[in-house]
Order: structure tokens, then sequence, then C-alpha cells
């Protein structure tokens, strides 16, 4: 029962629309019901019935008062067979539209329910902490928000369907009962066998299911980390390998989908050998009650017509049980996105104007539970406007300080106050509206340069854009481009080089005009020109600003007021460059080996 409550309160917003759409099922079946004891009554006259179950209905309401019921002949007999021919056209017709209406409305619940599923999943996405995002394979969150939308939207799909099919089945029902309701009888005591069927089966389907679902999202996570890291696998000829590896994935699938297959494929024959049987036998038991004189043979055709009619609805409740099925496991799998924790944007403080102090009190932090201490007891504070230059081996823990000072991640002890106010305390939205991040490797999106540009700052004009790309010594590079601003990056439209990225990165930076600025320099050198402009305009962006810059260039740390030297999540050094450089520490020996790089 639990997965019909899971899909119903899916289907809850759109509940009038499936109302609707079950009255149309009604009406629909019983112009389907009345159509076909218009057949029967087709075959009684021709039968030489002379009281047929047609004409006595319709004369119920006496509009028939002047058709002469007892058929005095052969003319009388095809008057009344072609009125009832043509009243079944007619019913036909209306029968169509009924069932228009009703396949637009249903199909309208599912695509609503498939667009709200997936954009209430982007969302979610991305407000997983980036803690969080860390520990899920990209492409598994991929196949969740795609292929698992589309199963859950056919499930959805397959409920109003089911829904309708049993409106269907039961209306027939009742015709039959009107009709004979011992024939009736004998047909309903079959429909509950075909249920049995359905259910078995269905469990293993959505086993199966469940299963597939996962190594699709390993597959899809292998294809995007493949596609991404190709120069790499190309670099180190990985590529044979790779494949290797790849094809065990899709074989694992491959085998997956064909059991789930197995059972899709057994659940047809199965349920039509059931009907058939019922159907024979019911046909049997029909003969047999003509033979008795119980039973018309308008009546008996009547009744085929309407056991013919049962058999699509109730394919489609069977079918709904297999796709029901399958849908769960995808269910189950959104849901378990959904359960995430989520970062909480609006909860805490407004700070509105900060001044851009930064104050680190005795912070530890580790990534996770049963993990190291990536910082450990650091102190440290960042006067309104100074740079503050970070350097240390590699793995040292300068990119884990600076993703604390946005609350990317929170500290596992003491704590990191802006203007002496406990980062915790101020909502993450106002916090990094301060703050602007300009890392390693630049991440530009799909879309126009000034799009990218406008990523820091949705509502910037223009004039504003270009000030800022001008201010990052980008405008000029841009302005060359055909479309200048306009300009699509990537795929189909212009390839950056690494210089230019960041200097898109630093515009980004220069329009949100943060009071915390955040760099991760590049240790990859740039041309020579190119550096020299990437310097300047993080010079220029330095400027009355506070800064933390993770340095690589000994421009960067000569600029610095304060230099802090880390090694194993502690800092072990501070000053300015002279003095730690005559104290003949880590600094010194850092400054031999690395800050030299990409200087000239
Ligand atoms: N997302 C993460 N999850 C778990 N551990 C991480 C994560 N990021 C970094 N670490 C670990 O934290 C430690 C510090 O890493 P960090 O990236 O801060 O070093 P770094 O000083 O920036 O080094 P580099 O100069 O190479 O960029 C390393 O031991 C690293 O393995
Ligand atoms: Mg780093």
């Amino acid at each position: 029962m639990r997965p019909l409550v899971a899909c119903a309160r899916l289907v809850r917003p759109h509940r009038f629309a499936i109302a609707t759409a079950l009255l149309l099922a009604g009406l629909t079946t019983a112009l389907q019901g009345v159509a076909a004891l218009l057949m029967g009554d087709v075959v009684d006259l021709v039968d030489g019935a002379e009281f047929p179950l047609a004409a006595r209905l319709l004369q119920a309401p006496r509009a028939f008062d002047g058709f002469q019921v007892t058929l005095a002949g052969p003319d009388d007999a095809i008057r009344l067979m072609l009125t009832i021919m043509v009243g079944l056209i007619g019913l036909v017709a209306v029968k169509g539209l009924a069932s228009y209406a009703r396949t637009y409305l249903l199909e309208r619940v599912t695509y609503r329910t498939m667009r709200r599923a997936r954009n209430s999943l982007h969302r979610k996405i991305l407000s997983l902490p980036l803690g969080v995002i860390s520990t899920q394979r990209t492409g598994d969150l991929m196949t969740r928000s795609v292929s698992d939308v589309q199963q859950l939207t056919a499930s959805v799909h397959a409920f109003s369907n089911a829904l309708q099919s049993l409106v269907t089945i039961g209306g027939l029902l009742a015709f039959m009962f009107f009709r004979n309701w011992l024939l009736a009888t004998g047909t309903f005591l079959f429909v509950p066998l075909i249920a049995v069927v359905i259910y078995v089966l269905g469990r293993r389907i959505r086993r199966s299911s469940a299963r597939f679902q996962r190594e699709l999202g390993a597959v899809t996570s292998r294809l995007e980390q493949n596609i991404g890291g190709l120069r790499a696998l190309k670099a180190f000829g990985a590529e044979h390998a790779e494949h290797l590896h790849f094809n065990s994935d899709t074989l694992a699938m491959y085998r997956t989908g064909m059991r789930r297959v197995r059972v899709f494929a057994l659940q047809g024959p199965t349920t039509e050998v059931v009907m058939v049987t019922g159907m024979a036998g019911v046909f049997g038991f029909g003969c047999w009650l003509i033979l008795t004189g119980a039973l018309t043979f308008g009546a008996l055709i009547a009744h085929v017509f309407l056991g013919a009619m049962l058999v699509d609805p109730l394919r489609k409740v069977g079918q709904f049980y297999a796709v029901f099925q399958q849908g769960l496991a995808s269910i189950e799998r959104i849901e378990a996105v959904h359960g995430l924790p989520s970062e909480e944007m609006d909860a805490g403080r407004v700070v509105q104007d900060a001044r851009g102090q930064i104050r680190f009190d005795d912070v530890s932090f580790r990534y996770s539970h049963d993990g190291e201490d990536v910082l450990r007891g650091v102190s440290l504070v960042a006067e309104e406007g100074q740079t503050v230059a970070l350097v240390g081996r590699s793995g040292a823990g300068k990119t884990s300080l600076l993703h604390l000072i946005p609350r990317f991640y929170a500290p596992t002890a003491g704590s990191i106050l802006l203007d002496g106010i406990d980062t915790r305390e101020i909502s993450l939205h106002s916090l990094r509206g301060h703050m602007a991040l300009v890392p390693q490797d630049t991440t530009l999106f799909a879309g126009t340069v000034a799009e990218n540009i406008r990523l820091a700052r949705p509502d910037a004009s223009g004039s504003d854009v270009q000030a800022a790309a001008t201010r990052a010594f980008a405008d000029e590079f841009i302005s060359a481009f055909a479309d200048g601003y306009d300009t699509p990056i990537g795929e189909r439209g212009v390839r950056l080089s690494g210089g230019q990225r960041q200097r898109i990165a630093i515009a980004r930076a220069f329009l949100k005009d943060p009071r915390v600025f955040l760099l991760d320099e590049a240790t990859a050198s740039l041309d020579a020109e190119s550096e020299a402009m990437v310097q300047k305009s993080f010079a220029e962006l330095m400027r009355d600003r506070t800064t933390f810059v993770i340095a690589h260039r000994l421009s960067t740390v000569l600029h610095a007021d304060t230099i802090l030297v880390m090694d194993a999540g502690r800092i072990v050094e501070r000053g300015p460059h002279g003095e730690l450089l005559a104290a003949g520490g880590l600094y010194a020996e850092l400054f031999a080996t690395q800050l030299r790089v990409g200087d000239a």
C-alpha cells in the first residue's frame, strides 16, 4: 500500500485534472456499453426478435411512441436496424471526443509531474553542501535527474491510467450484469486470477529495476569522467583500459536489463493465456445458456463485445503494476536525494555593510568524521583591506582554509568571524554576498561571455558588465570577437585561453565588488603577456578589499601585508616577506623551490 501512497502524493496537485479524466472515462465507458448493447440488439433483430432491448429503452421516455415496436415486416426491421446503426456511429463520435480530452488531461499531468520532479531535484542538488555533494557521484545524480525522473513519470502515467481503467472495468462489468447477471458472474470470477499473475511478476520487476538504475548511474559516471578527462586518458594511453572497465559496466547493466525483460515479456503472454481461457469459458457458458433458452444470441454478442472491451483496461492495470514497480525503485532513488541535508541560505542574520575583517579563532577542521584534521588550531586576523598570502606545500591545507571563509564547510572546532560576528550566525546568502572567489580553475558555463560575467550579479546592466571586464583587462579581447560580449563560450562558441578564462573570472569578481576577495592562484603559468595582464587585474582587485590569496607568484607575496606559512594544517610562520626570508625557515625553503615559478 505504501507505494500507492507515494504515487498518490505525487499526483495530488493534479487531482482535479485526474478527477475530470475519471469522469470522462466513466462517460466513455457508458457510451461504449450502450454501443455494445445496441450491437446485441441488431443481432437479436436479425434473429427475428420482436422486442429488442434498445427499443424498450428508447420507449421508456416515450420518445419512440410513434414507432412500431412490434415489427410488422422486414421493412420495419431494417428501419430500426438502420436507426440503431446511425445511433452507434454518433455514440462512437462522442466517445472519441471524450477520450481525446481524457488523453490530453492525462498526458498533461504526466508532463507536469516530470517537470516538477526534475525542477525540485535540480533545486535540491544545487542546495547540497559541498561536503555532501563530494560524497555523491555526478553521473549517478545525473541518472537520478534524467532517467529516474522519467521512470517516475511513467509510473504516474500508469497510475492515472490504471485509475481510469478501474472505472472502465467497473462500468463494463455493470453493463454485463445489467444485460445478463449469470454470464457476468462467470466473467467476474476471472478478474482476480489476472490480478494474481500481475502481482507476482510486478514484484520481481521492481527488484531488477532498482539494480538497473544503479548500474546506469555507474555507467553515466564513468562516461562523464572519461569525456571530461579524455586529455589525461590520451596522454597516458589509458583509453583501452578504461574502455574495458566501461565494457564490464555495460555488461552488468545489460544482464540486469535482460533479467527485467524476461519478466516483462512473460507478463503479456501469461495475462493473455489467463484472459483467453476466461473468455473461452465464458463463451462456452453463454452458448450453454442459449441452448437452455436463458439467453438470446444478441445478449451473448453484447457480452462478447463488452468482454473484448475489458481486455485493454485489464492489460493497462497489469502494466500499471509492472511499470509502477519499476517507477517505485526510481521514486526511492529520487527520495534519497531529497533526504540529503540542504544548505539553509536565508537562516541567520543579514550583515548589511560589511567592513571585511576576517578572524579565525583556534579553528580546526576535517572533511569527514573519521578523517584526519586538515586544519589544526588556526588563528589569524585579516584587517579590513589587508592582503593575506597563504603559502605552503601541496596538501598543507591552503585551499581548505580558503573554503571555510564563505562557509562551504563548517569548522569542526573554533570559529570564523566576519567583522566580529561568528559566520555561523550570518545567513549564507548574506555572508557569501560579501565575498568573491576566483578558483584555480575557472569554470565557465554554456552561454555568452556577458552571461558568464553576469553570474556574479544577474541584474547587472550591460555597461556594468563592460566596466567590470575593463577593470579585469578583459574588455580588449572580448571586444575583438565579432559578437563581442554576446559571443557564446565553449562547444559552439569561442575557446578561451587560460589567461582569458581567468580574466573572465576576475571580471565576475569585479562585478560583484565584494568586501572580501578569495583567490586561489593558478599554479600553471600562463604566457608572459597573459600573466602580466592577470597579475595586473589581480592587483587592481585586491586594492581596498580584504584579500586571502593562495600564492604561487613572487609578485603576489611581495604585495601581501602578511604571509601565512602552512604546514600539515598549522600556521607555522607568519610575517612579511623580508622577515620570513631572513628567518631561514620553511618559508625560505619554499621561496627557493616554489615561489619563483612563473615569475620573470
Ligand atoms: N573534499 C575533500 N575531502 C576530503 N579531503 C580533502 C578534500 N579536499 C582536500 N582534502 C584533504 O585535505 C588536505 C588539505 O588539502 P588542501 O586542498 O587544502 O591542500 P592545499 O594546501 O590547497 O594543496 P595544493 O597546494 O596542492 O592545492 C589534503 O590532505 C587533502 O587530501
Ligand atoms: Mg589547493
